[in-house]
């Protein structure tokens, strides 16, 4: 935006300051350090790599225009999680390594080779929080949150951490919006969850996912499922990698998330579990989908999809995308009914997704029709009286919930007015020593132009009653 000529109700010394030669404003000056200090350039992404204090592989910084983003999907999330009942819960992101090993399965590729895992000073196995299930699960035992409602529905929004080859759409940290309900076998509880997470994707915007729908059975009938593909995977070892050549006998249900090729070539022809489901699963995954139908959620079946994580039974579902690449899953869960008794827990049924924050914000991209974002107010202050006042007029306008912002440095009026319309301000007041000596200035607006008188001692109601009259006249 250029900054405008000023009005004639400017007053006469600032008319003169903005109308003289100003010079480009001067490039920040390096900040005096002794030589022996480091002289980072913190422009040069390449010096600062090169140096030990770089960002991790696979652990990436969100900067302010994505975190807005950020802010966009968590608070359509949060709205619909509410809607639905849930309730925030933040758990703590390290646990005792145990907590993971057994909820979520020694033989997954999670356990096995992906846990942020150290010793404590006193020796104990920790581990950064590779999901959020098993913590959630552990909150509920811990804190008998069973004991004042029935069912439960929790939510979480926060970093989880697991050693994958960085990727488009994989991160070494990444987040997730998860959700957890307890208390209920399903299946309405199972449509319900299907149905947030659809509502949840339709109000970011995100229509073009599918939702992939599969029953991994129960204790009863899985046995049966899990021994055909021991048999099936019995003579095509040669073609599994070494991980999956230990799964194909202890856990074979594992050599479906296998990332390896060959591995995926093997069980692209395996069993499917739907001819296996015991009466009751056949019935639970059958009642889910006439739900679905009813509420006109459209899914696939997928009879390949058993979730990298061993906890699950019965409903699992994924929401995938096409648009990036390799990492299709946005979102993903199931059930897990025996989870809270595995912990030492009560016997209760649970189900629960979680949504990954940074493939949904890909996804989103710069699409987002997000307001343009800027102070309520930039003093232009000129003079040591008037800076001195611009504190204090900014602190006050601050503590009524205004954006108000003031030059640290001074400067000239025209270097003064670039900077408020870089940082978009909406309004611009103009002080110098006459304006202080009077006790009234020029309010300028900075999107019409338009430019009125104020009198200072009022400045914070006028400007409200301003900003109220642009809102409703948006309205
Ligand atoms: P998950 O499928 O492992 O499930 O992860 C859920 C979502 O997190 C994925 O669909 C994906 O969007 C995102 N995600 C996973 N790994 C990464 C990564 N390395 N980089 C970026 N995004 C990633 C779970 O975590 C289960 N705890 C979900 C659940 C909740 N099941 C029941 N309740």
């Amino acid at each position: 935006m250029p900054v405008r000529a000023l009005t004639p109700s400017m007053p006469v010394r600032l008319e003169r300051l903005v109308n003289h030669q100003v010079r480009e404003p001067r490039k920040p000056r390096q900040p005096n350090v002794p030589s022996s200090a480091c002289t980072l350039n913190i422009n040069k992404r390449e010096e600062i790599s090169q140096l030990e204090i770089a960002s991790i592989k696979g652990f990436r910084d969100i900067l302010p225009q994505e975190t807005r983003v950020w802010h966009w999907i968590e608070a359509r999330a949060r709205r619909v999680l509410e809607a639905f009942g849930f309730q925030e819960i933040r758990t703590p992101i390290v646990e005792k390594t145990e907590l993971f090993s057994r909820s979520i399965g020694q033989e997954t590729d999670i356990v096995s080779k992906e846990m942020y895992t150290f010793a404590d000073k006193k020796g104990r196995s920790l581990t950064l929080r590779p999901e959020a299930t098993a913590s959630v699960v552990r909150a509920y035992i811990q804190n008998r949150l069973y004991q004042a409602y029935p069912v439960q529905k929790l939510y979480s929004i926060g970093p989880m951490f697991r050693h994958e080859r960085p990727q488009k759409g994989r991160f070494r940290q990444f987040h997730q919006i998860n959700a957890e309900l307890f208390g209920d076998p399903g299946p309405r509880s199972d449509a319900d969850m299907v149905a947030m997470a659809a509502l949840l994707f339709r109000s970011i915007g995100l229509e073009d996912v599918s939702l992939n729908l599969n029953s991994l059975g129960c204790s009863d009938c899985r046995p049966a499922f899990r021994e055909a593909l021991r048999d099936y995977l019995s003579d095509k070892k040669v073609r599994l990698c070494e991980d999956c050549q230990r799964r194909a006998e202890s856990n074979p249900l594992r050599v479906f998330d296998c990332k390896v090729e060959t591995c995926q070539e093997v069980v692209s022809d395996a069993p499917a579990i739907g001819r296996f489901l015991c009466r009751a699963c056949q019935a639970h995954f059958e009642a889910l989908q006439d739900m679905l139908n009813d509420l006109e959620i459209p899914f696939v079946l997928n009879p390949r999809l058993v979730r990298g994580l061993d906890y699950y039974n019965r409903t699992t579902f994924e929401i995938q995308t096409e648009h990036l690449g390799a990492q299709n899953a946005v979102a993903g869960g199931g059930r897990y009914d025996g989870l809270a008794s595995l912990l030492g827990g009560p016997d209760h049924p649970a189900i629960g997704f979680a949504l990954g924050l940074e493939r949904v914000a890909a996804l989103i991209g710069d699409d987002l029709p997000l307001e343009e974002k800027g102070p309520q107010l930039f003093i232009a202050a000129l003079g040591g009286a008037a800076a001195r006042s611009a504190v204090k007029w900014a602190a006050e306008l601050r503590s009524s919930g205004l954006w108000a912002e003031f030059d640290y440095s001074g400067g000239g009026l025209k270097s003064q007015m670039k900077k408020a319309d870089r940082l978009n301000a909406r309004h611009v007041l103009m002080v110098g020593e006459n304006e202080l000596q009077s006790g009234r200035a020029g309010l300028r607006n900075m999107l019409t132009g338009e430019q009125v008188d104020v009198e200072l001692v009022d400045l914070v109601n006028v400007l409200k009653e301003m900003l109220k009259r642009e809102q409703d006249d948006k309205n």
